[in-house]
């Protein structure tokens, strides 16, 4: 017993319990999700120490503005690569939580704010990790959404914002990827512990969704070790030297776990480590490729947000100059424990004096640690607007590394005073002003963008931002990148604001279903730059949509295609570039509070000039669905449905209706049943009906929302209650029977 309550915990930071007299070894697992972060053997614990180079990559928030699912999976193969170089069998990530509020500490560790790009996105990643013979953990499942308290924090959210937006980003993962493990969250979702949560752990996501691999905690998440066995957590991390070990044997010994929980649990231990143990660390890695790879990422996660007379691309570098520290000293990457040791590292500025020798630079702020750091601020400035003088000037800005890390959560959403004060400088005196921006998650613009010509959004671009932005700026390359993530106009019209992040250990998920763009659009608020925006060096025209929709029966199953829209892409401009094509959908005729848009489908398309392409985007019976918490279950109702083809959620190019006709939906009826629900039931309203006749169509709406069960009181003429009594009666075998 003793020997199989050790493999429930790990050996070490990074270890699964070897049994040595079976032959069982140790699996070793690491951060990261975009590189990783192997600690030496005997570095310490806390994984404070560098750990061993490796190809440091966009973060999440960068690659998600790709909205290349190609572009990922070479990633994850490259990942998965260098982890079998290193004796990796497990890559801890990646992060997929929604990005509820712009604030969270980790959104540049995680994907989007739609879960359907967040899960297309990450089940790509995860499926070219997997290919390689490398599992992928997923990770923070679920509802880990902020850093604040994020130990302890209780989330309370209601059952179809659980299912429509954070469950179903593992929801899709699992279904699309089938990744070996999902870590479990540190935090509580309504009121339980999610490494003890056995509606989430075993109901939902073994019994529904039918994940077969292994569930592991976030690092030290273990509340109640036994309560989670039985609720089908399978191993703990990192090892807690046998304490909860011990906790778990007695417990079976005193009959309070079943001893089959703790088998099961080993067993899914016992098949990890069998798939995924590497014995031969020696692998040949061509890191070269990898930092090519980390390149075209970066180039493609880049977002041009505003280009005012085609200020990019640059014609020429003569009269350019590089103000920025950040072009000097890159903030490339986020703080904690995805922080990768990189192979290499490149600069923005050494990259563009090495297509422009002598390009002149000026620091503008200090950085800590960097060599402006021992010079005045107004100097600095001083220098800037002297070097900014009638030039076109690439202005580096962003945040600095302490504004956002794991572990605690931004408190605005402004850039730093002195980034601003040198912008409003430069500005005064140059020609042109191109803003790049190094920051994990949204920051705010609309206090000074009308104050410039571009903005290019970098995002943590990883070690190849540097060579990415030099070949953007200089037309080498083309931006292609969409946000997945709102830039709000300012934080108060975020529908998150109202509750984040919460207070006295319990923070309420108030705006429901209506998480970013979906939330904003529904309160009319316009973002600065909307979900899915991003401008080019080219030109899309979209014509011709199309929507075919099949009847929905009782047999159609979720992942049956029901609606497929389809439209031609033409580049019309004179340039090779990448279009994004977004489905979203609106629900005309919905019994229940929709989106005004959501994002149902999107395609990556690079077209050279002149090319245009016939596109299908299709919709499942699921993605239709919203979760009827009435029934526990995903419903799609009769009703028109509005397809829009957007190139961002504000700017719809393609527009048509179309009805759905799908079966309605028989609720069980009750004496609580109003009689519009008994009206849906054609068995039961043939049976009210008759006593309705007195009423005339004028008067007809006044009991459409009226349970049965108070006509009656209200209207004893209409229906006696032994009438009532006895209809019911005959109803509950109709009711049954349907
Ligand atoms: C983080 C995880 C990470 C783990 C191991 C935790 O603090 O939340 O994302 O994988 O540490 O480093």
């Amino acid at each position: 017993l003793e020997e199989k309550c050790s493999l429930l915990s790990g050996s070490d930071f990074w270890h699964t319990q070897p049994v040595e007299r079976l032959g069982i070894p140790a699996l070793m697992v690491s951060d990261g999700p975009h590189g990783l972060r192997r600690q030496a053997e005997n570095a310490d614990e806390m994984g404070l120490e560098e750990s061993v180079p490796a190809t440091c990559f966009p973060t999440a928030a960068a690659l998600a503005s790709t909205w290349d699912v190609t572009l990922l999976t070479e990633i994850g193969r490259a990942l998965a690569e260098e982890a079998t170089a290193q004796g990796v069998g497990v890559i801890l990530g990646p992060g997929v939580n929604l990005k509820l509020s712009p604030l969270c500490g980790r959104n540049f560790e995680y994907f989007s704010e739609d879960p359907l790009l967040a899960g297309e996105l990450a089940a790509a990643l995860v499926a070219g990790i997997q290919s390689e013979g490398v599992g992928a953990s997923v990770k923070h499942f679920a509802a880990n959404n902020q850093e604040t308290d994020r130990m302890r924090i209780n989330a309370r959210i209601d059952e179809r914002a659980l299912r429509e937006m954070y469950l179903s980003v593992f929801e899709r993962i699992i279904e699309r990827a089938c990744p070996a493990t999902l870590m479990c969250s540190y935090n509580q979702i309504n009121g339980t512990y999610s490494s003890e949560n056995h509606w989430l752990l075993t109901e939902v996501l073994r019994k529904e969704w039918g994940f077969d691999g292994l569930v592991m905690t976030d690092w030290g998440a273990v509340h109640d070790r036994v309560a989670g066995v039985a609720a089908g957590l399978d191993l703990e991390m990192p090892s807690s030297r046998g304490w909860n070990d011990r906790l778990v044997a007695e417990a079976v010994r005193s009959d309070l776990l079943d001893e089959a929980d703790l088998d099961r649990a080993i067993t899914r231990v016992l098949r990890l480590v069998a798939r995924y143990h590497r014995q031969t660390p020696e692998h040949p890695l061509d890191l070269g490729a990898h930092h090519e790879l980390a390149r075209k990422a970066a180039s493609r996660s880049a977002v041009l947000l505003k280009n005012e007379g085609t200020a990019l691309p640059l014609s020429g570098l003569g009269d350019v100059v590089v103000i920025g520290e950040m072009a000097r000293t890159p903030r490339y990457q986020g703080a904690g424990s995805s922080q990768v040791n990189p192979t290499r590292l490149d600069n923005a500025l050494d990259a563009l004096r090495r297509k422009h020798p002598g390009l002149p630079f000026e620091p503008g702020y200090p950085l800590p640690g960097s060599p402006a750091a021992t010079f005045p601020n107004g100097e600095l400035l001083r220098r800037a607007q002297e070097a900014a003088a009638g030039r076109t000037v690439l202005l580096f800005l962003g945040l600095p590394a302490a504004d956002e890390s794991e572990g605690y959560d931004r408190q605005h959403l402004s850039l730093p005073a002195d980034h601003v004060d040198l912008l409003h400088t430069v500005r005064r005196v140059a020609s042109k002003v191109i803003v790049l921006l190094s920051n994990g998650a949204a920051v705010e613009t609309a206090s000074w963008h009308t104050d410039v010509d571009a903005i290019m959004e970098l995002w943590l671009p990883g070690q190849a931002g540097g060579e990415a932005v030099a070949r953007l700026v200089t037309g080498e390359d083309s931006p292609s990148g969409r946000l997945a993530e709102t830039i709000p106009e300012k934080l108060e019209q975020h529908p998150a604001q109202l509750n984040f992040p919460g207070e006295a250990g319990e923070v309420r998920y108030g705006e429901g279903i209506f998480v970013g763009y979906r939330g904003l659009q529904k309160l009319g608020n316009r973002p600065s730059y909307p979900f899915g925006h991003g401008l080019t060096y080219t030109t899309f025209e979209f014509t011709d949509l199309q929507a075919e929709v099949a009847e929905v029966t009782l047999d159609t199953g979720l992942d049956e295609v029901v609606l497929t829209a389809s439209f031609t892409v033409v580049n019309t401009g004179s340039r090779r570039g990448v279009a994004v094509p977004q489905l979203y959908l609106g629900y005309l005729d919905s019994s229940v509070d929709r989106p005004p848009r959501e994002l149902r489908g999107f395609q990556h398309l690079e077209l050279e000039p002149g090319e245009s392409v016939h596109v299908e985007i299709r919709v499942t019976r699921r993605d239709l669905s919203f979760w009827d918490v009435r029934t526990h279950s995903w419903c799609v109702e009769t009703g028109r449905i509005r397809v829009e083809i957007g190139a961002s959620a504000e700017d719809i190019k393609l527009r048509l209706e179309t009805t759905l006709l799908a079966p309605p939906r028989l609720l069980p009826l009750t004496e609580w049943s109003t009689v519009t629900e008994w009206r849906q039931h054609p068995g039961a309203w043939e049976k009210l009906e008759p006593f309705l006749a007195a009423f005339g169509e004028e008067t007809e709406f006044f009991l459409l929302d009226l349970p049965v069960c108070k006509l009656p009181l209200m209207f004893e003429d209409t229906l006696t209650f032994d009438q009532l009594t006895e209809l019911l009666a005959e109803i509950r075998t109709i009711s049954s029977v349907s």
